[in-house]
């Protein structure tokens, strides 16, 4: 069964009361497969599931596509809908706030920063992004209180810096993370992809292609990561490559040379649409 909530006074009543394990899973709405792998598997181990959809105004800088992000709450609802019906004994709850008022009251003060991890990569290209996040997700876990959030891997800083803030906070919490979900020709499925020309959208195989090639390159073997960072620098002839970087998969840290689990992340731009894409690589 599906229940859509509006306002956040029949939220906190609602939530009050129901009793643990809760799942929940916070999107900006405009779903795709990979938002209902994360619902499907909420669904999987709670009896209630919150799905939040909110286009979190904090997140966004002043350039970007806030305006034109795409609201589809109704085309949204039949997608939940889908997912929810392979759990009929389960519940979901959509929060989706009928106004940005709704989360953060006009005028708030409140801000959330996790330092370090939120100014590189990510965060360096897009200041003041993850405080957006942070404080938006720490907003709704402090509405919802679930017991278990799920957040996709393909935005896998994102995914850090929520597990850093869950810690730093002492959050009661579990952050899930969620393999990514591709299409056939191995673009990671994002909401942003519908801003693709089709000539964009043939160009834009070359980030996953490259992720893939990059992995298989290291193939588990440190010693070959000197041959990954030449093949780096090559591949950063095409300026289209916002960044495209060996770190440790833990921390982000550049240095990798201790490192047992490596993540190679990237942003390519096409026009004016950043799109990101991660592997991970065990090494030893
Ligand atoms: O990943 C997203 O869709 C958003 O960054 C999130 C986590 C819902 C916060 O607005």
């Amino acid at each position: 069964m599906v229940t859509l909530i509006r306002e956040t006074s029949e939220l906190r009543l609602r939530r009050s009361q129901e009793s643990l394990p809760i799942g929940f899973v916070p999107t900006m709405g405009n779903l795709h497969a990979g938002h209902a792998s994360l619902l499907e598997r909420a669904l999987a181990e709670n009896p209630v599931v919150y799905f939040s959809i909110f286009v979190n105004p904090k997140q966004f800088g002043p350039a970007e596509d806030y305006g034109r992000y795409p609201r589809t709450l109704e085309q949204d609802l039949s997608v939940i809908e889908a997912s929810a019906a392979r759990f009929p004994a389960r519940q979901v709850v959509v929060f989706a706030p009928a106004n940005p008022t709704e989360v953060f009251p006009a005028g708030d003060t409140q801000s959330v920063a996790v330092c370090g991890l939120s100014t590189i990569l990510e965060g360096q290209s897009r200041p003041g992004h993850f405080e957006g996040v942070a404080t938006v997700v720490h907003k709704l876990f402090d509405l919802v209180n679930p017991s278990t959030a799920y957040f996709g891997l393909k935005d896998y800083q994102q995914y850090l810096v929520i597990s850093q803030m869950v810690k730093d906070l002492c959050l009661p919490v579990k952050i899930q993370g969620m393999p990514i979900i591709r299409e056939a020709s191995g673009l990671a499925l994002s909401s942003r992809n519908q801003y693709l020309s089709p000539e964009q959208r043939a160009a834009s195989l070359v980030l996953s292609q490259t992720l893939r090639q990059l992995a298989a390159l290291i193939g588990g073997a440190r010693h070959r990561i000197p041959e990954a960072r030449r093949r780096i620098s090559d591949v950063l002839k095409d300026p289209h490559w916002n960044y495209l970087e060996l770190r440790d998969a833990e921390t982000l840290a550049e240095d990798v040379d201790r490192s047992t689990h490596i993540t190679i992340l990237a942003v390519y731009q096409l026009g004016s649409t950043r799109l990101l894409d991660n592997v991970q690589v065990e090494v030893s």
